[in-house]
């Protein structure tokens, strides 16, 4: 694997229809499956490795957000990845850059509303790195549900040409979703953080139980020492939710001062899927 700061070692290092996983580094098993799941389509791999100031707000953690790039490269190489691709503020940004991509109303949902101008964010920076680094497909979480919403659509109504592969969620073993942002959690903290994906657990294990009722799969999970930005069941493109179609139960909160998002998908085809994505694993 090398490592890259510019697009042009990136693009002379590279050849055939290339998976990109975009990432803001500090990786953990997580992005590590995704670029496994990349490395599986045979072509090269770019992993970007890229804290991009324009998708946090003014008081976010940009300053404080995880920076390691010597431990990143360890875990990107070992997944498949061919490029690191760590560029600098200057190279995503010259400057005159004066280009917003808007993805739309849906932006201003959910997690837009708690964090408005974050999607434009992200979607600009992806297409940016799209345009420098010319993939053919691009693998993005489904953690990140909205975004990865957000990105296929964008890709759609851009014609991009890039493919926006989804990616199944990591957990501990307790069923947290790994995040970079773990580990600003302290240790009661992240006892309580096992709640969030116990909110989802509940729904899920109704739903496998054949409840479809909206309000019965959301009634009362224990939310207690969680400060709820959102918890929301929708259909699976993040319109209205309808019992007859795959669904996705959507959960946003906050323990101290640290923001955790998570998600399931409930899919009347597979009923237990979802339960089961979440059940309690042995420690490993
Ligand atoms: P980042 O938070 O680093 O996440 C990079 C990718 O890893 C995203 O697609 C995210 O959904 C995925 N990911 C994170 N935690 C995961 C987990 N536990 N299981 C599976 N996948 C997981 O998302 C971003 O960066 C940025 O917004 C970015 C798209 C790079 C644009 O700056």
């Amino acid at each position: 694997m090398i490592v890259a700061q510019s697009a042009d070692e990136v693009r002379a290092a590279v050849d055939g229809a290339v998976a990109f996983v975009p990432t803001m580094g500090a990786l953990h098993a997580g992005h590590a499956s995704l670029i496994r799941l990349a490395a599986g389509y045979g072509g090269p791999v770019v992993v970007s490795d890229f804290v991009n100031p324009r998708q946090f707000g003014p008081r976010e953690d940009l300053e404080r957000y995880p920076r390691d790039l010597e431990a990143d490269a360890a875990i990107a190489a070992a997944a498949g990845a061919d490029v690191l691709y760590a560029p600098d503020v200057a190279e995503v940004y010259p400057e005159g850059f004066a280009t917003t991509v808007d993805p739309g109303p849906l932006a201003a949902d959910l997690c837009g509303r708690s964090r408005p101008g974050h999607f434009a964010g992200v979607a600009t920076v992806v297409v940016r790195l799209y345009g420098l680094v010319r993939p053919t497909r691009a693998v993005f979480g489904r953690k990140d549900y909205q975004q990865l919403v957000l990105m296929q659509r964008v890709a759609r109504d851009l014609a991009l040409g890039v493919e926006v592969i989804p990616a199944a969620t990591v957990r501990e073993a307790d069923g947290l979703a790994l995040s970079s942002r773990n580990r600003y959690l302290d240790r009661p903290e992240r006892e309580r953080a096992a709640r969030v994906p116990g909110a989802l657990r509940a729904a899920a294990e109704a739903f496998a139980d054949g409840e479809r009722d909206a309000a019965a799969l959301l009634a009362a999970p224990d939310l207690d020492g969680l400060d709820l930005e959102y918890l929301e069941l929708r259909a699976d493109d993040l319109g209205p939710h309808d019992p007859e179609r795959r669904a996705v139960l959507l959960i946003a909160c906050r323990l101290g001062a640290t923001r955790l998002i998570d998600n399931v998908l409930l899919d009347p085809d597979h009923p237990d899927r979802a339960a089961l994505e979440l059940a309690a694993k042995e420690p490993a």
